[in-house]
């Protein structure tokens, strides 16, 4: 058990090994790797699992969703706010690190059931001195403004004063370690004592002067007496640092907590005027909104904030989890992905998104991309249906910016950028800088149109899903009309061949960068305009006044429905002549045939040698899943030999330059009957950053992937999937190593619980709500549900159900 290399001051509150993930020897050069594994977020803001003495290799980050600032970048990006996680100890001026002592025991753990970060080292200094420092670490869920670090630091050898320093670092930048890249987002405003003790560093963004305050404040107890004494204040240009000392005594340990909390101008919205930047002596209403935060944290104490925060993660917990029984490093590989995403998204705030790297890392800046739609949001919805409302708002409350985004590259409608941050202009850059200082230009963005169809096909899915009908008719409908009416605008009519067509675009394999007719994109478009007409037809015919609202207020005249209806009929799809391949793209057939041949250990491709010499353009290999993808979300028009075709061919050809391929190569593999194909993928989608496949987990957790995590086992596995009258069908491909799966789902209003054996019979609960109509291997019934939870338990192929459907 892991939880037995820590002490009784810890041990007791963690959890069994199936919630536990190890760092069970200090490697440097793993740093960067576990400070994104180890990343704390709580869906406000999100810290990385930097030490809180430092570490030569690190990249201390915490991020605040939503607080976003160009400067000197090419894009508005998540701004490095001050690190509040600073401790350090020193015996006779030594300091107590894990870099300037011996490290003779070490064990660092992240426990995802409570989302706590614990760590116990034993360290030895150049004198011999021997201490062992243990501690747990938690950005509370509860009170999403508190942040707390409990140590229990003991003197092996040695008696003595300890010396603390209380460190909050308004210095640090984003992309540290990248020389060409460094910059500085903030601005200091303030550094002060956070009252007549503690620390505060307010900050604001360089380009819109968002103020940020950070206040710490740290005491030490030897039993339960405040032990801590001499403090100090030193303001050491953007870092405050606040010192105090105790005594220690041999054997003894001593606990000391760093109460921290941090807010923002957006909750405390009085907090300046313009007197921001030029404020005295006066405690800004930010100061004083941050010492009361922690006041009542100290007051409350860490203990009884950790077990509130706790409660939540219980209770998010028992909406999420996940259970594989049989397979148990897969089991909780899946549940650390869950971990990252359940803990990033937001059920408070529909003004942010979540990023391609969660809160956990500055690549991408935080951005959002078709990650969310097509990745994330069915996890979401089916078990947070509140934080995917959000994410369905923060794209509606975006709608004028992408409205102003078609209009500057020519087109009617709404185009959605292929990068969001706060105020949805586009935010992929133009530029992208190589190591040697060689500046290339950047055609993603310019390209890359894909994204506002997964916009609109997220909001088909929420609503399929949740039943929210209300956001269908107030927002949805209006950004899927201007979707489409994007989409109408950017296809070209082609005269010659009667059809319609999307030239010089980008699908999701960005390896072939602007081609023509990229089957995806033309499908998608191409469903997005039907299913705005079908949406209308039905806003007509229910005479609620909908349709002549909308059409009043979008200025949609009869004619312009009609061209919809137009370009959707004669919208041109590529296709091989006689071999019911579909083509990626006009002319993909055309380019050189290389496929995968070889695997590796991990039973992952091989980069074929020819693309040493040919570039991947001129070839038929790609970067990630794009006709399957294609299939996976519009399987409905394709017959299942078209899919299994087009699977296995481009299986052949698809290296997994992205996080977002494998998982999707995993659910369709089950759909065509791949069933050990599909197991491997899921593996190496589940253990994408636990074993760092991609080499750059150090760049936070892939995001999407934990989102096509979920879909494997959910959609893959159990087979579960919802139609658009309300049904949930569930038609389990369970692999020959798991013993049992089991999960649950909101579904339109209701609750249910979900388990599947081995040999595919299914149980389903309705815990909540109901009536629920689902469809168990084959059989259609309805599951009362309400008061006593209704049940149907249904093997493979018998047809019987059991228990109480009715
Ligand atoms: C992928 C995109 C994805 C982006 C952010 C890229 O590498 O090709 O499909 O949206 O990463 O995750």
């Amino acid at each position: 058990m892991i939880r037995e290399r820590f002490s009784e001051h810890i041990r007791n509150y963690l959890s069994d090994d199936s919630w536990m993930i190890l760092e069970d020897h200090y490697d440097p050069e793993e740093n960067l790797k576990y400070e994104s594994l180890f990343c704390l977020s709580n869906g406000y803001l999100g810290t990385r699992g930097a030490y809180e003495e430092r570490a030569a290799k690190s990249i201390p980050c915490t991020y605040i969703n939503g607080v976003f600032d160009k400067s000197e970048t090419f894009m508005r990006e998540l701004a490095n706010l001050p690190d509040w996680l600073g401790i350090k100890l020193y015996v006779e001026k030594e300091l107590i690190g894990i870099e300037t002592c011996r490290v003779l025991e070490f064990s660092r753990a992240l426990d995802m059931k409570h989302a706590l970060l614990v760590k116990r080292f034993v360290l030895e200094d150049k004198k011999g001195r021997r201490t062992e420092v243990e501690g747990i670490r938690m950005v509370s869920r509860a009170n999403v403004h508190r942040m707390g670090i409990r140590l229990f630091v003991t003197p092996l050898n040695y008696s003595g004063i300890i010396e603390v320093e209380n460190i909050i670092d308004g210095s640090v930048i984003n992309f540290c370690d990248a020389p060409r890249f460094k910059v500085k987002h903030t601005r200091l405003l303030t550094n002060c004592p956070l009252t007549d003790k503690g620390a505060y560093v307010e900050v604001a963004t360089r380009d819109r002067k968002l103020c940020v305050g950070t206040g710490s404040l740290i005491e030490a107890y030897a039993g339960g007496r405040p032990v801590m004494k001499n403090r100090s204040f030193g303001a050491f240009g953007e870092t405050a640092v606040e010192f105090q000392d105790f005594d220690a005594e041999e054997g003894k340990a001593v606990e000391v907590v760093k109460y921290a909390s941090v807010y923002t101008e957006r909750e405390v919205p009085d907090c300046h005027g313009d007197s921001c930047t030029e404020r005295a002596s006066d405690r800004s209403e930010l100061h004083c909104r941050v010492r009361d935060e922690i006041k009542g944290f100290a007051a409350d104490g860490f203990e009884t904030e950790m077990s509130r925060h706790i409660e939540v993660y219980a209770r998010m917990w028992d909406e999420a989890n996940i259970e594989i029984r049989g397979d148990f490093d897969l089991d909780r590989a899946v549940r650390f992905t869950l971990f990252h995403l359940m803990s990033a998204g937001s059920e408070h705030d529909d003004r942010v998104n979540v990023g391609a790297k969660l809160l956990s890392g500055e690549e991408y800046g935080g951005h959002a991309f078709w990650d969310t739609e097509l990745f994330m949001l069915p996890f979401f919805a089916c078990v947070f249906p509140d934080t995917a409302r959000n994410l369905e708002n923060y794209r509606y409350r975006l709608l004028d910016a992408a409205r102003a985004n078609a209009a500057k590259n020519g087109y009617r409608g709404a185009q959605y950028p292929w990068e969001s941050a706060d105020d949805g202009t586009e935010q992929c850059p133009d530029w992208t800088i190589e190591p040697d200082g060689t500046c290339y230009r950047c055609y993603v963005a310019v390209y890359e149109h894909h994204v506002t169809a997964a916009v609109a096909y997220g909001i088909y899915n929420y609503v399929k899903i949740t039943g929210d009908r209300c956001f269908l008719r107030e927002k949805g409908a209006e950004i899927l009309i201007e979707t489409a009416r994007f989409w109408a605008s950017r296809c070209e009519y082609n005269r010659e061949m009667d059809r319609y067509e999307i030239r010089r675009v980008t699908g999701p394999d960005e390896w072939h960068e602007s081609v023509d007719n990229n089957l995806y994109t033309n499908y998608l478009a191409r469903w997005n305009l039907g299913y705005v007409l079908e949406l209308l037809r039905e806003f007509k015919e229910d005479g609620t006044g909908l349709y002549e609202d909308l059409k009043a207020r979008l200025n949609i005249r009869d004619e312009e429905l009609e061209s919809w209806s137009h370009v959707k009929e004669k919208m041109y799809l590529p296709k091989g002549k006689e071999n019911g391949l579909l083509e990626q793209f006009e002319g993909y057939f055309d380019l050189k045939e290389v496929t995968i041949e070889a695997y590796d250990e991990n039973d992952w491709p091989i980069r074929p040698e020819i693309l040493r010499t040919v570039p991947k353009t001129q070839t038929q290999i790609i970067k990630q899943a794009d006709v399957v993808m294609l299939l996976h979300l519009l399987g409905e028009e394709f017959d299942e030999e078209t899919k299994r075709k087009n699977y296995t061919y481009y299986e052949k050809r698809t290296l997994h330059g992205s996080s977002l391929s494998p998982s999707i190569y995993s659910v369709m593999g089950l759909h065509v009957g791949d069933e050990t194909k599909a197991y491997r993928y899921l593996r190496r989608a589940a253990f994408i950053d636990l074993t760092d496949l991609q080499k750059n987990t150090r760049e936070g957790i892939h995001a999407a992937n934990a989102g096509g995590v979920w879909q494997t086992v959910v959609f893959g596995f159990a087979g579960v999937s919802f139609s658009e009258d309300g049904v949930v069908d569930i038609r389990p491909h369970m692999p020959k190593e798991w013993e049992g799966l089991s999960f649950k789902l909101h579904h339109r209003g209701s609750k249910m619980e979900i388990t599947v054996l081995p040999d595919n019979s299914v149980t389903v609960t309705v815990l909540e709500g109901g009536p629920v109509s689902v469809r168990i291997n084959g059989e259609a019934m309805v599951l009362k549900g309400s008061g006593p939870a209704d049940e149907a338990m249904v093997p493979e192929g018998s047809g019987q159900a059991a228990g109480g459907p009715s």
